[in-house]
């Protein structure tokens, strides 16, 4: 196996890798402490079955099951395993085989409205459109360390509301309420620095701008602040940018990573698998 660094502040690409094959003990650790030192990991040339992207992904934890409420046409290339959650724009007699259509997804960390969110995400590509859909990851301890130190202090003790309504692409989930103003939002409260439980390194964790909210502080001075901590922790210089090739596995660390996706054609395919894995 080799790892080789992006130029860029996170992530790395992987060779040398077959993932349908049963990775022995000595190269999974070998992968494993590639990941938390890149958060980001890029295997290429996948060719897997859902269950092979099952078994490779309880080996990093226990996996999240999609919501019951994320009902989905089956075929087509949607997955059929319980554990795998379909992302696609693809749709069977007009239902949709999968989450987040085509449209572009806003700077998020996944599902950090839990009270314990999943720490990895992992996402295989079968079909990609021939533009668009490219997905961003931004280094979050990157984006902590270099801070300015007047802003720095100022999120020392700060604790965020996340929002548990809206999907990355702005939509409601299947079975929310809608959420008129950041006051009414309803999910897990998180402080916005946490420390990396496998790396100790401090690591911003804002999960997502829309409905978010700072506990304990005026709603106009939480906007602003808010907005400056995200355009901050959201520029180039923290992002690898990820243009997706058919058989493409990236996993990503969510407690020191954020990720946004590009829109893409609606006439054009895109459907990837995705599973969310727990703490072990
Ligand atoms: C996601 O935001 O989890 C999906 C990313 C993608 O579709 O590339």
């Amino acid at each position: 196996m080799n790892i080789t660094p992006f130029d860029a502040p996170l992530g790395a690409k992987v060779s040398g890798l077959d993932l349908s094959l049963t990775l022995d003990e000595h190269s999974f650790s070998d992968l494993y402490a590639a990941w938390l030192e890149h958060s980001v990991l890029v295997i290429p040339d996948q060719s897997l079955t859902e269950l092979a992207l099952v078994e490779f992904s309880q080996r990093l934890g226990q996996l999240e099951l999609p919501p019951a409420s994320e009902t989905r046409a089956r075929g087509d290339g949607g997955a059929s395993l319980p554990e795998i959650w379909t992302i696609s724009n693809v749709k069977v007699d007009g239902v949709a085989i999968g989450g987040l259509g085509n449209f572009e997804a806003d700077w998020h960390t996944d599902m950090s409205y839990l009270e314990t969110p999943p720490i990895a995400s992992v996402l295989y590509a079968r079909e990609i459109p021939e533009v668009g859909a490219n997905t961003s990851f931004a280094d979050m301890y990157a984006a902590l360390d270099s801070m300015p130190a007047g802003l720095r202090q100022r999120l020392s003790d700060i604790r965020v509301q996340h929002d548990s309504a809206y999907t990355s692409v702005g939509t409601l989930r299947d079975g929310a309420t809608k959420v008129g103003d950041a006051s009414e939002a309803v999910g897990a409260i998180h402080p916005a620095v946490r420390t990396h439980p496998e790396t100790n390194r401090q690591a911003l964790y804002m999960g997502r701008r829309l409905n978010a909210s700072i506990q304990n502080m005026p709603m106009e001075q939480s906007e602003g602040l808010l907005d400056e901590i995200w355009s901050f922790c959201t520029q180039r210089q923290f992002v690898y940018e990820h243009v997706w090739q058919i058989g493409d596995l990236v996993m990503w660390d969510n407690r020191c990573t954020i990720h946004r996706r590009d829109a893409f054609d609606s006439e054009q395919r895109r459907i990837m698998w995705r599973t969310q894995v727990n703490a072990r």
